[in-house]
């Protein structure tokens, strides 16, 4: 439950490269039938355009209708220099979603496109973005709106601009990557999260697969998500193979019935690395 009162599932179908995919026809179709309601994109996946005319698809020959599920897409940081730019992206998203509003709208990166990363224009960009996305928030386009990849400095600078505001609005979401190779980093931004109510959700769960390769013993899909779940986050796996995102998708039906794997094998998870691995994009040096 986001600190507004909406709900949102607590797994969501990652969607990135998947229209890359050959089964890119079949995913949205599996996912919803398997049981997912809450789907993550974003402007730079590019595949908005794709899950909006599946969606359609769905809306006409299920029971599924746009109120049930929870979509969130993002904020690309090379649309991010003027409120005019903002709200022309975000409405394209709309349009090519085919929908009135997003569940969640997301700042994508800290950061803007081209700007040196200590230049301090990065934050004010990232200050005034922000309250472009409270307009759409308070227009009602946006059911929630939120942040991904701001770091412990990132959170502290918005949330003071924010506080220091009648009408700011505390973010809903700061949705980072987070799994068993890359958590510690976190230890001070997931606290500062549960002191204002934001919900945390995991993105590249599964570190890419990497977790599977075998390269850190023996690690399963199911453990690595059932682990994150523990830790009170919001999972995002993306797969685009049917079985597996059956399988991820158990691995949340389980956990919420108490089904949960061994402990002891889930807790070594909390040691797999001395040194943290990232697999994705670091917003650390972003000013
Ligand atoms: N905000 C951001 O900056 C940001 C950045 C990265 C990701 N994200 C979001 O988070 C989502 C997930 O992260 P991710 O795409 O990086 O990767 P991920 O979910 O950590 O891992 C995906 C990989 O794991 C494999 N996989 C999934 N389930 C499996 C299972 N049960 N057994 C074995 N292999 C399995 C998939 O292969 P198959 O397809 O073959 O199953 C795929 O190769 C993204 O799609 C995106 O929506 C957000």
């Amino acid at each position: 439950m986001l600190h507004n009162g909406l709900a949102m599932p607590i797994v969501g179908l990652g969607t990135w490269e998947v229209n890359k995919s050959p089964e890119c026809e079949e995913v949205i179709e599996h996912a919803i039938d398997i049981g997912y309601l809450h789907i993550d994109t974003a402007f730079i996946y590019y595949n908005e355009k794709l899950i909006g005319t599946k969606l359609q698809e769905i809306y006409g020959k299920t029971n599924i209708k746009r109120e049930n599920l929870f979509i969130t897409s993002k904020l690309p940081p090379t649309k991010v220099h003027s409120e005019e730019m903002i709200r022309e992206t975000f409405f394209q998203s709309l349009s090519d979603l085919q929908t009135d509003y997003v569940d969640c709208y997301l700042i994508h990166w800290p950061g803007t496109s081209k700007l040196k990363v200590n230049s301090d224009q990065n934050r004010i960009n990232r200050l005034a973005t922000w309250r472009a996305l409270e307009n759409l928030y308070r227009e009602g386009k946006a059911k929630s709106i939120g942040v991904s990849n701001f770091t412990l400095k990132h959170m502290n600078e918005l949330l003071e601009d924010i506080k220091s505001r009648d009408n700011g609005i505390i973010p809903h979401v700061n949705q980072i990557e987070y799994h068993p190779l890359l958590y510690k980093t976190h230890k001070e931004l997931e606290k500062l999260c549960k002191e204002n109510n934001i919900v945390i959700q995991a993105y590249s769960p599964l570190a890419h697969g990497e977790l599977m390769t075998g390269k850190y013993g023996e690690v399963t899909s199911r453990e690595c998500l059932q682990w994150i779940l523990q830790k009170g986050h919001v999972i995002l796996p993306r797969s685009v193979k049917r079985n597996h995102m059956e399988d991820n998708f158990k691995a949340v039906t389980d956990f919420a019935a108490g089904i949960i794997d061994d402990q002891t094998r889930l807790s070594r998870l909390d040691s797999l690395v001395s040194d943290e691995v990232r697999v994705c994009w670091d917003p650390e040096q972003i000013a």
